[in-house]
């Protein structure tokens, strides 16, 4: 059924270019896709040039109200989310090692896994997003119950079996023919859902984790079946030495050599990257899932997003979980702010200690708010190579969005009373309201691909 929402809209057509209608509209076919955009004004001459849309059903949003696009996060590992918030005062290598392996290596216990995917997926939808990049385990068949899952609550995922047949605990490592052939079966697998909502993703761990053997034949079966492809690069100084050690070059170069960096490949994290490692991803079209609650949790780095950003590279937000604590990427919108505040005293107050982000610069300015939002929504969906599907409000894309109410708590939207008239807030002031102090309970309904999902 077709529908036409009227009322408060933002998205961002750009990193600098942020467009709201205080009075729009927006109409959706029966596909769940975006037909026409405008100012309500504007709506009756759209309406006569799409006739069809007269028995269109119409929903108004309220003054307290409005919509955006839904969120999308570059970086989370289903998984993980069984062991939310412990061991965040450790390093990554530590980390992984005391708390992550052991866990991901009980996903081959299906029931396990079916219990804790479905609630990922469905806490990630609460928390407004609608597009995932997601890291199941090296379990093939616990990885296609995380796809399906996905699919079955409605959700939009990129979903990846994870490969490591090097530098793991006995107890969670594939053989290099395992590891080949469970991938290209996951492959399969997804594809036989002949849904446009979930594909699969070519998934190394981290360079590591994975011989050169075995990534140059994932980056052989992602190019073969043009594939989306994710990792990990340069999080934490000691596991940048330690690649380096091993493939006796940068960390890029170690990627880019078996072909896994191309224009549907995102690296998280990316803190340290050098100049030329930044090139690189710029000449391959490579994009950098930020990831600034895991960055801190794991005490990696600051990940100067902005510097990246500038050499041309497309950067989306990724939750992370579980080196991120949260599952929300408002939550990681804030994180970003916070990290980018911070890393501007770095900037002009020559704090030693900070590496490469300590390069003094007087004139550092922090991401805004809008900017972050761009990041949230279009960035990563750029980020995931995605834009012609999701990521903002444009006709031909499907309705991926968030109706957000700013009534209820943590927000109430109380009105200030200014010559015994209350003065309701404008739109730019309830996006900072929901950005800065909403949470999930302000999320009312989370559309993807016109369809309800919350
Ligand atoms: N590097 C390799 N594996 C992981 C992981 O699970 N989380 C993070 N943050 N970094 C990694
Ligand atoms: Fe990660």
């Amino acid at each position: 059924m077709a529908k036409i929402f009227f009322g408060q809209i933002i998205h961002t057509k750009s990193l600098s270019d942020f467009e709201i209608f205080t009075s729009g509209f927006i109409a959706v076919d029966h596909r769940g896709k975006i037909v026409g955009v405008g100012d309500e004004s504007d709506y009756s001459s759209w309406l006569s040039e799409h006739t069809d849309f007269k028995a269109a059903v119409a929903e108004r949003l309220t003054k307290d109200q409005f919509l955006m696009p839904g969120f999308v996060d570059c970086h989370i590992h289903a998984p993980q989310v069984a062991q939310i918030g412990l061991g965040l005062d450790m390093t990554l290598i530590d980390w992984l090692n005391t708390y992550t392996f052991p866990l991901e290596a009980k996903y081959d216990d299906e029931q396990f896994a079916a219990k804790v995917y479905t609630k990922v997926v469905e806490n990630t939808i609460k928390s407004g997003t609608t597009l995932a990049s997601y890291y199941g385990t090296n379990s093939k068949d616990s990885t296609v119950i995380l796809a399906k899952e996905a699919l079955r609550q409605g959700q939009r995922a990129l979903v990846g079996k994870v490969c490591s047949n090097q530098n793991s605990p006995n107890f969670y490592i594939e053989s290099t023919e395992k590891a080949i052939s469970d991938t290209e079966e996951f492959v399969k697998d997804i594809q036989n859902l002949k849904t446009d909502l979930v594909k699969p993703t070519i998934t190394p761990r981290f360079a590591l984790s994975c011989s050169k053997e075995l990534m140059d034949k994932l980056g052989e079966i992602a190019r073969n079946n043009d594939l989306h492809i994710q990792s990990h690069i340069s999080e934490n100084l000691s596991e940048i030495d330690f690649v380096k050690a091993l493939y006796k070059s940068s960390y890029a170069e170690a990627y880019d050599n078996s072909g896994l960096l191309t224009s549907k490949t995102i690296m998280a994290h990316a803190v340290h990257l050098d100049d030329e490692e930044i090139a690189l991803f710029q000449k391959r079209g490579t994009s950098v899932a930020h990831c600034p609650a895991s960055n801190t949790m794991l005490s990696s780095g600051f990940c100067d997003v902005l510097r990246i950003i500038k050499q041309g590279v497309k950067v989306g937000l990724g939750t992370d979980v579980s080196g991120g604590n949260s599952m929300s990427i408002q939550d990681a919108i804030l994180r970003a702010l916070d990290v980018s505040h911070h890393l501007e005293f770095v900037k002009k107050q020559d704090i030693k200690g900070c590496g490469r982000s300590s390069i003094q610069d007087q004139h550092y300015r922090p991401l805004n708010y809008k900017e972050a939002i761009y990041l949230a929504t279009l960035g990563g969906a750029e980020a995931l190579a995605l834009s012609n599907i999701t990521g903002n409000f444009v006709a031909g894309k499907d309705f991926d969005a968030l109706v957000i109410d700013t009534t209820n708590y943590p927000l109430h939207n109380f009105y200030i009373v200014d010559d015994n008239k209350p003065q309701d807030l404008q739109l730019l002031e309830l996006i900072q309201k929901f950005i800065y102090v909403g949470d999930d309970r302000n999320i009312l309904r989370v559309y993807v691909a016109g369809k309800q999902i919350k």
